[in-house]
């Protein structure tokens, strides 16, 4: 419930979150006094903690065995604080949309935090749900070299994710609804990683977070900004790949962009 307050300044998180507002603190306790949990429990995490927790009880009458790690809550508790892992343990327990049953693994995002860039996807595919890590397969090897040509790399400077956590079925768009359940979890990612600068591949998560409703060729070749961050439009690995004689200088022209702005961190 705090946690929600505190996000409530992003226009996204509140659009999404308004029309379903937390229970109130007395509510909570309530619920809470009938769990082994401790009472003074408050956050987002612990309310979604609950939450499984009676799914499991009304669909299974015990608590199922899960392989994420409830101490991340815990730290996320008694700090008071948001962290990645506390948004990580969230993501593996969520259950918000219809895709978290026919997900293998959901997959938060992988990288360093205070990253230069912050790369965001579209949604995991087969790979990607089969290891619980983003752009693993085909695409993100080709993202890989993209980054690695402008001397960025998920292991020291990056960190990659997608808008949605969790894979769509036979790699179909996310729907808006799908879209809407994950987008506060990027946000708050965003808000922690404070990153130098934003790449956005592929049409949905450029649309996503420059509000334009339009193609890549028509986004791709200006900086826009995501809440006072520099961001930057090119098309998706996958695309190129199929495509490479149409898409490949273009994204060239998007990677030169990105790495002009970057030019004195990259030294
Ligand atoms: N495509 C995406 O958009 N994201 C991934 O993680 C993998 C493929």
């Amino acid at each position: 419930e705090q946690t929600l307050r505190r996000k409530g300044r992003s226009g996204i998180f509140s659009l999404h979150h308004e029309k379903e507002k937390m229970p109130e603190r007395p509510f909570l306790r309530r619920v809470c006094s009938f769990t082994r949990y401790p009472m003074e429990r408050n956050s987002v995490s612990d309310f979604y903690r609950l939450l499984s927790l009676y799914e499991d009880y009304l669909s299974y009458g015990y608590e199922r065995e899960r392989d994420d790690d409830p101490g991340l809550s815990v730290v996320q508790t008694q700090t008071g604080e948001d962290s990645l892992d506390a948004i990580a343990f969230e993501v593996r327990s969520c259950r918000l949309c219809r895709l978290s049953a026919t997900r293998k693994q959901p997959v938060p995002g992988m990288g360093k935090s205070s990253p230069l860039v912050l790369v965001v996807g579209e949604a995991p595919g087969a790979e990607e749900d089969a290891e619980g890590l983003p752009f693993v397969g085909a695409a993100g090897k080709y993202l890989d070299k993209w980054l690695g040509a402008i001397g960025l790399d998920r292991n020291t400077n990056t960190y990659i994710t997608n808008v949605v956590k969790c894979r769509p079925p036979q790699n179909r768009d996310p729907l808006p609804e799908e879209s809407a359940c994950c987008l506060p979890f990027l946000v708050r990612q965003i808000d922690l990683l404070k990153p130098k600068a934003i790449l956005t591949v592929g049409r949905i998560s450029s649309q996503l977070l420059t509000g334009q409703a339009l193609g890549i060729g028509q986004m791709r070749g200006r900086i826009y900004r995501y809440r006072d961050i520099p961001l930057f439009v090119t098309y998706h690995p996958s695309a190129v790949l199929r495509n490479q004689a149409e898409y490949r200088s273009p994204v060239w022209e998007d990677l030169k962009r990105l790495k002009e702005y970057l030019k004195d961190d990259l030294r």
